[in-house]
C-alpha cells in the first residue's frame, strides 16, 4: 500500500519547459502567508478518544490506517477526492488535500500507540513544484498545511510523507480484515457531534427535495428531466456540503423498479411517478440517505395511492420496531409482515408466509448510515446484521415494493409502479427518533406540500 517516496511532478507534454532564469525568478519574493492560528476544527478534540479504543483493541501492534490515493478518471484528470471513512474519523481530517496521506499508530510499549500523521506538506517556494506540478502544486491544486500547521489543525505528531517509505509494516486498515472490522464496529454507535452533523446532511438533503419539487415544471418539459433532477439536487448539496454522498437516483416510471437507477437519462411523464434517493453529504462527510416517490402530476393517481399506502403501513411497522434491545433484523420483518399481508389481500400472493414477497421487495429494509452511506459494513454478523439495536446508531429504514413492468404474476395496472420511502432515524433510549421529518411521507401531506412549493 506504500506510494513511492518521492514521485515526480506531474507535468504533461503541452507544459511549456522552464530556463533556469525563470526557475530562479519563481523562487524568489514570496510574502509569508501562514495559515490562521486557530485551524483546529471542533472534530479534532473528539479523535483523541477515538484512536485510544482503537488502540486498546491492537496492543503492541503498529496500525496503518491510509487516507487512500488518487484515482485517474481520464488522461491526467483526478476523480476528486475522498478520505477514507475510518481516516475521516480518526483524525477528523475530510479534505482533498489528504490524498495520499497515512495515519500510524506506533506502539508505544505494551498498553498505548502514538498517532503519527504523514503527510505532504506544502511545498517551498525554492521547489519548482508548487507551480509545476499539476497533480499536487500549490499554484495548481490549492495551498496545503506546512508540518507545524498540520500538528496545530490535528493535534497530531506530523511527519513529511517521504519518512513512511521507512515504516516497518504493520496491520494496514485497507487489507486487514480484523482491523477493519473493528474500526467499523468502533463507528456503530454515533456520538453527539456525529449525530449533529447527520442532522444537518439531512435538513440539506430535505432542501435539495424541495428544489426538485421547485424545479419539476422545469424537468418535465427537458427530454432528459431525470437529469435535470439529478442537476438540481447536486447544486444543492455542492452548495451546502461536499456533495452527494452517493450517485443521485432519479427514477421517473418504471425506472423506479430498477433499485439503483443512476443512469439517469429518461424523460419525465406527468401521469407517472418519480423516485427520489437522494443525500447530501457535509463537508465532515457524513451523508443523509432519504427517498421519496412523488407523483409528477402532483396528484396520485387511485392506484398509485394504493401501492404508496401499502409502503407507507410497511414504513411505519419498520420504525415502530427501533428500540434499543431490538434485533437489527426486527424492523425489517416487521415491515416485510405488512407487505406480504397487502399483497396477499391484493391476490398478487396466495398467502404471506414464505419469502415470495421478495419478487416485489428485492432488497433489505434499511442500513445503518454515516460516514458511509452503507455504514460500517464489515462489522461482524452478530455485532450488526444478527446484532441488537443500541442508543446512538443511525440507522435508514426504507421498504420499497418494486412492481416490474415486465412481470406477469401482477394485475396490468400495478405493473411498471416503483416505490419505496426512505428516512433516516437514530435510536433514542425508548424508541428512535425520525431525523428526516421535515419531508411528508402520507400521500395527502406530499400533495399539499408539492402544491405549496409549485404553484405558493
Ligand atoms: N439509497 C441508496 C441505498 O441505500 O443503497
Ligand atoms: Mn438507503
Amino acid at each position: 500500500m506504500k506510494e513511492p517516496a518521492s514521485a515526480a511532478p506531474r507535468m504533461l507534454s503541452h507544459d511549456l519547459p522552464v530556463s533556469a532564469e525563470f526557475e530562479t525568478f519563481m523562487a524568489g519574493d514570496w510574502a509569508a502567508t501562514p495559515l490562521p492560528a486557530d485551524i483546529r476544527p471542533a472534530v479534532a478534540e473528539l479523535t483523541p478518544a477515538r484512536r485510544a479504543r482503537l488502540s486498546a483493541r491492537f496492543p503492541g501492534e503498529r496500525l496503518i490506517v491510509p487516507a487512500g490515493e488518487l484515482k485517474v478518471r481520464s488522461n491526467d484528470c483526478d476523480h476528486r477526492f475522498r478520505p477514507h471513512s475510518a481516516y475521516a474519523w480518526l483524525t477528523g481530517l475530510t479534505g482533498e488535500e489528504q490524498a495520499g496521506h497515512v495515519l500510524v499508530l506506533e506502539p508505544h510499549g505494551p498498553h498505548r500507540h502514538e498517532a503519527v500523521l504523514y503527510v505532504r506538506p506544502r511545498s517551498p517556494r525554492t521547489d519548482s513544484g508548487f507551480y509545476q506540478d499539476r497533480r499536487y502544486g500549490e499554484f495548481w491544486v490549492g495551498r496545503r498545511p506546512d508540518l507545524a500547521e498540520a500538528e496545530r489543525m490535528t493535534g497530531l505528531r506530523c511527519a513529511r510523507l517521504d519518512a513512511y517509505g521507512r515504516v516497518p509494516p504493520g496491520r494496514d486498515a485497507t487489507d486487514d480484515a480484523e482491523l477493519a472490522s473493528v474500526l467499523s464496529e468502533l463507528r456503530l454507535v454515533k456520538d453527539a457531534w456525529e449525530v449533529g452533523q447527520l442532522q444537518l446532511a439531512v435538513d440539506h438533503t430535505a432542501a435539495g427535495f424541495e428544489d426538485v419539487v421547485r424545479a419539476l415544471p422545469r424537468a418535465l418539459a427537458h427530454p432528459r428531466g431525470e437529469r435535470w433532477i439529478e442537476g438540481v439536487f447536486g447544486l444543492r448539496a455542492r452548495a451546502e456540503g461536499n456533495g452527494t454522498g452517493y450517485e443521485t437516483i432519479a427514477a421517473s416510471g418504471a425506472h423506479a423498479c430498477v433499485l439503483h437507477w443512476i443512469r439517469n437519462d429518461g424523460p419525465l411523464d406527468a401521469r407517472q411517478l418519480l423516485l427520489l434517493d437522494a443525500g447530501v453529504e457535509t463537508d465532515s462527510l457524513y451523508t443523509a440517505d432519504i427517498t421519496r416517490t412523488l407523483p409528477l402530476s402532483g396528484r396520485f393517481s387511485s392506484v398509485q395511492r394504493q401501492v404508496y399506502d401499502l409502503v407507507l403501513a410497511a414504513q411505519d411497522a419498520g420504525i415502530a420496531a427501533l428500540r434499543p434491545g431490538a434485533r437489527f433484523r426486527d424492523f425489517h420483518r416487521a415491515a416485510m409482515r405488512v407487505i406480504a399481508q397487502g399483497l396477499t389481500e391484493w391476490g398478487v400472493l396466495k398467502s404471506p408466509e414464505g419469502d415470495r414477497h421478495r419478487r416485489y421487495t428485492l432488497c433489505g429494509s434499511g442500513h445503518m448510515l454515516g460516514l458511509d452511506l452503507h455504514d460500517c459494513a464489515q462489522a461482524r454478523a452478530e455485532s450488526y446484521p444478527d446484532g441488537v439495536l443500541e442508543e446512538g446508531q443511525v440507522l435508514t429504514v426504507e421498504p420499497g415494493l418494486y412492481l416490474q413492468p415486465d412481470d406477469e404474476t401482477l394485475p396490468a395496472e400495478l405493473r411498471g409502479i416503483g416505490i419505496r420511502i426512505e428516512d433516516d432515524l437514530v435510536v433514542t433510549a425508548d424508541g428512535a427518533r425520525l431525523m428526516s421529518g421535515a419531508l411528508p411521507r402520507t400521500p395527502d401531506a406530499i400533495e399539499a406540500w408539492m402544491g405549496a412549493l409549485i404553484d405558493g
